[in-house]
């Protein structure tokens, strides 16, 4: 029986994808190296110091900084993504996350947020969402990040349930790899192609319909 959901928060909850996009195409330029939006597909659900390994593999510069020049650029890179953060109101909520979240309340279910942010907590609270849910997990305390399922073990652990009690949402395909080895049912949200290894897809927020995503996963 599900009892609990995990979503995941930039891309589900809020959509930071974009301010990410632009606070690393800013830094990138500082240091001679252009990425577009193809390019940055590949940052959804992967963390700070990974992407800006992944920016700088990519420029042909992974050789050219120390692990403590890497540190300041992805501190630069927050500083400027915390300004457009900054600017967050619960307008910003995704399509349809207000109802998910009502009447995931009505149902009795629990929730949780597994984010790779480390600003996911400052971001819910700007949304003004964050009493909604029971934990955060939170990114410090992981040993591996997405696609390695721990992020989601700890979801369902926050909430006291096993990870067969919980639906997860993501919108990353590492998020979906993480979901699907962590043993939860996995919603995804984008296209078919990408999210082709959910257990259930929709393409945007709004059609995120709980009913319908619990029959799926309790007839699975
Ligand atoms: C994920 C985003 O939620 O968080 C990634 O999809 C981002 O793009 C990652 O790199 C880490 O975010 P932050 O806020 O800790 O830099
Ligand atoms: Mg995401």
């Amino acid at each position: 029986m599900i009892k609990g959901l995990v979503l995941d928060l930039d891309g589900v909850i809020t959509d930071t994808a974009e301010y990410h996009y632009l606070a690393w195409k800013s830094l990138a330029e500082k240091i001679g190296i252009d990425i577009d939006r193809t390019f940055n597909e590949q940052l959804k659900g992967i963390s700070r110091i990974e992407s800006l390994e992944l920016i700088l593999e990519h420029g042909g510069k992974d050789q050219s900084y120390s692990e403590e020049e890497k540190e300041m650029l992805a501190g630069k890179k927050n500083d400027e993504y915390k300004t457009f953060i900054e600017r967050i109101t619960p307008a910003d909520l995704c399509p349809g996350m207000e109802k998910l979240l009502l009447d995931a309340k009505e149902a009795g279910l629990a929730l949780s947020v597994a984010s790779a942010s480390k600003n996911a907590s400052t971001i819910l609270e700007q949304l003004q969402v964050k009493d909604q849910f029971t934990g955060v997990v939170d990114p410090n305390s992981l040993k591996n990040g997405k696609p390695n399922p721990e992020i989601f073990y700890k979801g369902a652990e926050l909430l006291g349930l096993s990870p067969a009690e919980c639906i997860g949402i993501e919108d990353a395909e590492a998020g979906i790899d993480a979901i699907n080895d962590a043993g939860m049912f996995s919603v995804g949200v984008g296209s078919k192609e990408s999210m082709k290894a959910a257990n259930y897809f929709v393409e945007n927020t709004e059609e995120l319909d709980l009913k319908k995503m619990i029959e799926k996963a309790e007839n699975k």
